[in-house]
């Protein structure tokens, strides 16, 4: 195999974000992310590491409806307390030349224009290396956070998705020309207004103007990523996103997963290989094999099942207060005929399993899908075999320990996929999008949907209603 295998860590602004009950761990430092050095002293690690980016995840609400309360979320640090992922970024760049970052924003509930903004001073700061991981946002928490009283629907919510990045093209690639910013001195023009324009959006859900308040950025459109797992989650990705994260079970299903997103982005007129796929990852390496085998025992002592309880949230009943013995089936039964409208639904369990086993199941930090334990050697395998068999592209690993995981990781398991040829040996190019696609690909390719907008084509100004015009 020659491709090289990109790899991300899997962040989030908060001390408890995918692996529950890891916090008390004696090593791991999370309780310090409220702190700037927190956040240099990881970016300048990764960047040692080579990696390709640091990805922040985000949710704008709390898990509260695991027992119809936050209390288990609050007390087990599930995603709260969470800080803003947007503001630790320009501190990271400070820090590191090469190293990209991508941070989770919603499109549901703040509208375009600001963020636009934000997006595109990221990408000055970092010199084009901003991304952006777009969600539609699932808590009905959010929702009540910003004024509405309960969730939009799904489907309603990708429709809003997809306007809001309408917008945001027409901002970043539309509203001003390359060559705008001349700063003369001597004729004393800074921008040349002929090249700037308004936008003059008005759709379904958004009205806006423009034009965009800053300049073009080294990438103009920051790197695009995703992770919708509906249909129209995947329409939306095949449309937009430059990278993905591909959802399944066991590599047949990623292998299937990933050709399904090679096949739409083709269906949208894109190249197949214009979208990423990236997997999650846990790994846990030693020196050897029993080394490897003792750090995971320790961490699987302190996973704890109530914190990925309140996380799936909507479970609806409190299984750890039933007998382990008792049958999952046997517990929706009475729940339903104490007419409580409840069920114990959530793709971790199935009916046969007893409390026990779905309690262990859902605190086992090797319940995959990749999850790869061992030796740097083994470890190296499980990666390459993964990525020969499925045509992923990469993975964001999942930290069990921080620092520690991304220290064993480049530590061990970077030098061994090097010497396979299947790393890279040093950061050859400046932006993020250049180095997912290539030298001289900091724009977005012409056959995406936001490249439609360049030099001012296709705003339909013209068609605007003269009093939206006439208003500014
Ligand atoms: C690796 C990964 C990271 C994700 N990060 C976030 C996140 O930070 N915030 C969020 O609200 N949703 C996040 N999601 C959820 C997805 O945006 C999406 O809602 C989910 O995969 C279900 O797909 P669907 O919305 O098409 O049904 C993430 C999903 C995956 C697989």
């Amino acid at each position: 195999m020659s491709k090289q295998i990109g790899f991300n860590l899997f962040e989030m602004n908060c001390v408890g974000h995918i692996s529950h009950g890891l916090w008390v761990h004696p090593e791991n430092t999370r309780h310090r992310f409220n702190e700037l050095e927190f956040w240099t002293e990881e970016a300048k690690l990764l960047e040692e590491g080579l990696f390709d980016a640091v990805f922040l995840a985000d949710v704008i609400g709390a898990y509260d409806t695991y027992l119809d309360s936050v209390d288990t979320s609050l007390r087990e640090s599930v995603q709260i307390p969470t800080n803003d992922p947007l503001l630790v970024i320009p501190a990271m760049a400070a820090v590191t030349k090469h190293l990209g970052f991508a941070a989770t924003f919603s499109t549901t509930y703040e509208p375009p224009f600001a963020f636009a903004r934000r997006a595109s001073t990221l990408d000055h700061l970092t010199k084009g290396r901003f991304g952006w991981n777009i969600v539609t946002s699932y808590l009905p928490n959010a929702a009540r956070n910003f004024g509405l009283a309960e969730e939009i629907e799904h489907d309603t919510r990708y429709e809003i998705a997809d306007e809001f990045l309408d917008v945001v093209y027409k901002l970043w690639e539309g509203s001003w020309d390359e060559d705008a910013v001349i700063q003369d001195r001597v004729s004393r023009v800074y921008t040349d207004p002929s090249k700037v324009r308004y936008i003059e959006h008005v759709g379904e859900h958004f009205a806006v103007a423009g034009p965009h308040l800053v300049q073009p950025s080294p990438q103009r459109t920051p790197v695009l990523f995703q992770a919708g797992s509906s249909d129209a989650g995947r329409a939306f990705a095949a449309k937009h996103a430059e990278a993905i994260f591909v959802g399944g079970w066991d590599i047949e299903s990623y292998r299937r997963n990933v050709a399904d997103v090679r096949r739409r982005a083709v269906e949208n007129g894109r190249d197949a290989h214009d979208v990423k796929a990236y997997a999650m990852a846990a790994v846990v390496v030693g020196r050897t094999r029993e080394a490897a085998e003792r750090k995971l025992e320790q961490l699987n002592a302190l996973s704890r099942a109530e914190g990925y309880l309140a996380h799936l949230g909507g479970i609806g009943v409190d299984l750890a207060s039933y007998p382990r013995s008792t049958k999952l089936s046997e517990i929706v039964a009475k729940e339903r005929s104490a007419g409580r409208d409840k069920s114990v639904r959530s793709r971790f369990f199935d009916s046969e399993q007893t409390v026990g086993e779905a309690l262990d199941r859902l605190t086992r930090l090797d319940r995959g899908p990749f999850f790869a334990v061992g030796t740097p050697t083994e470890v190296a395998d499980a990666i390459e075999g993964w990525v020969r068999d499925t045509d992923l592209d990469g993975f964001n690993l999942q930290q069990l320990l921080t620092p520690g995981t991304a220290e064993d990781f480049i530590e061990l398991v970077v030098p061994e996929l090097q010497r396979r040829g299947l790393y890279r040996t040093r950061y050859a190019e400046s932006t993020l999008r250049e180095r997912l696609f290539g030298k001289g690909r900091s724009r977005l390719p012409g056959t995406h949907p936001g490249a439609r907008y360049r030099g001012g084509a296709n705003l339909g100004i013209e068609d605007v209603p003269t009093d939206l015009a006439g208003a500014r």
